[in-house]
């Protein structure tokens, strides 16, 4: 294949993570024969800073003419602590996924064995938990009508039927390629958004007769979650839900900076590590460089590029085996691996393969 890789760095150790992930790209299309090329754009605090805009059109355009985004992180406590600034560094990541029409976000989780204790949760609840939490991410009320005053303010919850149907059409498929059981989570006990949702699921379900569909409110799902993660197969859910879930999702594998996450849609997929901008560790070396490299799988696995995907998760699972880990994971009085060494590892393990 050729692919033209849009890489968006963007704020904190997101230019660190980045390079690694490009690393990684580049290895293993040299590997697979495979041509990559690479366009750079700005977003976040940084495109802030140099051209007052969070999502610059020219950045739009690069990634609308790639096949694939790779993206890192944005968000720096400049803004975070000052209420009344105009724009955001968030506002770049809500315009892109407007933009690029991202409507399914796709958040693994994923245990991982050496990681166990890592985890808030006992180590017999986790081990083998393996699901995959599919969030609406371009409507709710996220994008819905507001409206703010110093007496009155509201966000509208606004859902379509054809918002919907597409959304639970990548649940039900991803349900079919996995163990064919998904969880519709709402709360359609008080919403009538959620009630519209859980009408089209009943209306779609039986297309999948393969497929175990359950419903879920989403405060139980919550309570599952924690109770018996294993339950879970594939979850899929509505904007703000999602955010919420995935969270909480990521979190019980016992280390954020190791899950990937792709947003499909309309236009060009992005794939992104789940943690953010972790402005404190911006330029110390030490931030994992995992979530972005996981994230070049996700980005193969999207083209069907199986072998090259197994391959980099192949070589992750290798490096956390040879306690090749940075700091927040290595084993007590193990060596000490910075974000490049982890990075380089990798690379010279997938050149040895
Ligand atoms: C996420 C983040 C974003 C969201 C923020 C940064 C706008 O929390 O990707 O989950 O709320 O969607
Ligand atoms: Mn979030």
């Amino acid at each position: 294949m050729d692919f033209k890789v849009a890489v968006l760095p963007g704020d904190g150790i997101g230019p660190e993570i980045s390079v690694q992930g490009v690393d990684v790209m580049t290895a293993v299309c040299g590997k697979f024969g495979h041509k990559v090329s690479y366009k750079y754009a700005l977003c976040g605090a940084d495109a802030i800073d140099k051209v007052g805009d969070p999502f610059p059109e020219e950045t739009f355009q690069i990634c609308k003419e790639a096949d694939a985004v790779l993206f890192s992180a944005v968000g720096d406590p400049k803004f975070d602590n000052d209420p009344t600034a105009k724009v955001r560094p968030e506002q770049g990541l809500l315009a892109m996924r407007k933009k690029l029409g991202l409507f399914a976000n796709i958040r693994p989780v994923q245990t991982f064995k050496c990681l166990l204790h890592k985890s808030p949760l006992r180590a017999e609840l986790v081990d083998g938990a393996d699901f995959l939490c599919i969030r609406e991410l371009t409507g709710g009320m996220y994008f819905g009508e507001k409206y703010q005053d110093n007496d009155k303010a509201y966000d509208t919850n606004l859902y379509t039927r054809p918002e919907i149907e597409r959304i639970l059409k990548v649940g039900f498929e991803y349900a079919m390629k996995r163990n064919k059981h998904l969880t519709v989570v709402d709360k359609a006990n008080v919403l009538a958004s959620s009630r519209l949702w859980r009408q089209i699921a009943q209306e779609m379900a039986p297309r999948y007769p393969e497929v175990n569909t359950d419903y879920m409110y989403v405060d139980n799902a919550a309570m599952r979650m924690i109770q018996e993660p294993k339950f879970f197969d594939v979850m899929v859910t509505e904007n703000t839900f999602g955010d919420i879930l995935t969270d909480e999702g990521s979190c019980i594998s016992g280390s954020m900076g190791l899950l990937p996450s792709a947003s499909t849609g309309e236009s060009t997929p992005v794939f992104e590590p789940i943690h953010g901008s972790w402005p404190q560790a911006k330029g110390l070396n030490i931030a994992n460089p995992l979530a972005q490299i996981l994230s070049v799988a996700m980005l193969f696995e999207y083209f069907d590029c199986k072998a090259e995907g197994a391959l980099i998760r192949e070589a992750v699972n290798a490096s956390l085996d040879a306690d090749v880990r940075t700091p927040e994971i290595q084993v007590e009085g193990g060596a000490k691996y910075g974000t490049k060494e982890v990075g380089a590892w990798i690379v010279d393990y997938i050149h040895k393969k």
